[in-house]
Order: C-alpha cells, then sequence, then structure tokens
C-alpha cells in the first residue's frame, strides 16, 4: 500500500448529515417536500446538482425549474451548508482518524483526498487537516462524478501512486463502486449489506486502523 485515498464528508467527519439537513430545509421551504430519512444514503457521494435533481425527481418537479432556477436553489443550498460547516472544529474529526492518518503516514503512505465536495479545501482547514493529506483531487478538474472511478484515479495521480497500490476509503454505495472501478482495494465505513462492494466494511471510523488498512490491502490488491 502506498498511498490512500479517502472521501471526506462521512469518513473523514460526520458532514454528510449536514448535507442532508441542508437539503432537507431547502425542500421543505421551496417544494414544500419532506424528505424521507432514507433519501439520505441517495445523495452521499454525488454532485450538488445531482443531488438536486434526485430531489426534483421525488417530487415530481423535475420539469419545473429552468436551469437557472437549478442554479440558484443549489447555491442555497450550498449557503445553509456552509453556514453549518463553519462551526466546524478539529473536535468534529471522526474518531479513529487522526491516529489512523498519523500512522499511515508514520509508514510512508501518501495520503489524497478524492471528495466531490468543492467545500473540501474549506472543510480541512476547519478541521486543521490541510497540511495532513498531499494532495487534494479537484472535482471541478475531473469529467465524471462517483460512481465514475475519475476523482480517485486523480488522487492517485496527484500523489504520483498507480491506482492498484492504493486503498480507497468511503462510505457512499457510489464511492465505493467508483474505488472498485479505480482498481483500488476499498475499505468502507457504514452499512455492511449497502456497502457490499467494498472488500471490506466495518461500522464505525474507530474500527479503522493502520493494520486493517495494511492486511486488507495486501489480501485484495490486484
Ligand atoms: C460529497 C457528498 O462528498 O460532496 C455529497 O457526499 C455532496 O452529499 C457532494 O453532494 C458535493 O458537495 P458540495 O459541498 O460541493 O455541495
Ligand atoms: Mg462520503
Amino acid at each position: 500500500m502506498q498511498a490512500a485515498v479517502f472521501d471526506l464528508d462521512g469518513v473523514v467527519t460526520d458532514t454528510a448529515k449536514f448535507h442532508f439537513q441542508a437539503w432537507s430545509k431547502l425542500a421543505k421551504e421551496e417544494f414544500n417536500l419532506d424528505l424521507p430519512a432514507s433519501f439520505e444514503t441517495n445523495l452521499k457521494g454525488i454532485s450538488r446538482t445531482e443531488s438536486l435533481e434526485a430531489i426534483l425527481k421525488f417530487g415530481d418537479l423535475l420539469d419545473k425549474y429552468s436551469k437557472e432556477e437549478v442554479q440558484n436553489l443549489a447555491n442555497k443550498k450550498n449557503d445553509y451548508y456552509v453556514e453549518a460547516i463553519s462551526k466546524l472544529t478539529k473536535e468534529d474529526i471522526l474518531p479513529g482518524i487522526t491516529k489512523l492518518l498519523t500512522d499511515l503516514k508514520a509508514n510512508g503512505v501518501k495520503l489524497a483526498v478524492a471528495s466531490a465536495s468543492k467545500n473540501a479545501p474549506f472543510i480541512l482547514e476547519k478541521l486543521g487537516l490541510a497540511h495532513v493529506f498531499d494532495a487534494v483531487a479537484d472535482p471541478a478538474k475531473v469529467n465524471a462524478g462517483k460512481p465514475a472511478p475519475d476523482i480517485f484515479l486523480a488522487g492517485a495521480k496527484a500523489v504520483g501512486v498507480a491506482p492498484n497500490q492504493c486503498v480507497g476509503v468511503e462510505d457512499a454505495i457510489a464511492g465505493v463502486s467508483a474505488i472498485k472501478a479505480a482498481d483500488m482495494v476499498a475499505v468502507a465505513v457504514g452499512d455492511k449489506d449497502e456497502l457490499r462492494q467494498a472488500d471490506c466494511v466495518v461500522p464505525t471510523t474507530r474500527n479503522f486502523t493502520y493494520q486493517l488498512f495494511s492486511d486488507v490491502f495486501d489480501r485484495y490488491h490486484k
């Protein structure tokens, strides 16, 4: 294992809940639509615009808004979201992550971020982790979002490591598909059945250790 390529939201910090809260608020205010809790999974890993399209589709509203209106609605959601993530501090790093990053680094493993979020650099700054990662792939510069492999491939490239020497880390179904499509070993956190495409799924980030990553990589890499 020469590099670990991390998703950010829901893996390094629990921002997945803030995304869903912001979307729920927007959906209620703008469309008088209640998003069921089960909808959160559908929005993980996909871009801001794709998330809004999924919500509009759910409310049977897809044809009712112009491109410009969709853009304005997406901006509004982002304002709600940015308000929430502005309060993040290093206390919001998920359990086990700081030690995992330290141990990976100590073992010469490069660290990259492969998030669909345009807010990733801001969040890393807030968490005090901006200097810890060797590279942050820019989602605005890749052709296709998750489940396509592009953002994970960009993360590997940015740290100069071949994809088959990387472990990808995810909490989203679309993200695990992206890791596997990139020919990386996939470690996931969350529901074992939902994320069954991963090589290893653990219930919480507390279970993430250097040893686990190393063992899973040795067992499954191509
Ligand atoms: C991903 C989240 O990390 O980033 C998605 O899992 C989100 O839920 C996507 O839609 C885009 O984020 P942002 O911050 O650019 O709106
Ligand atoms: Mg995620």
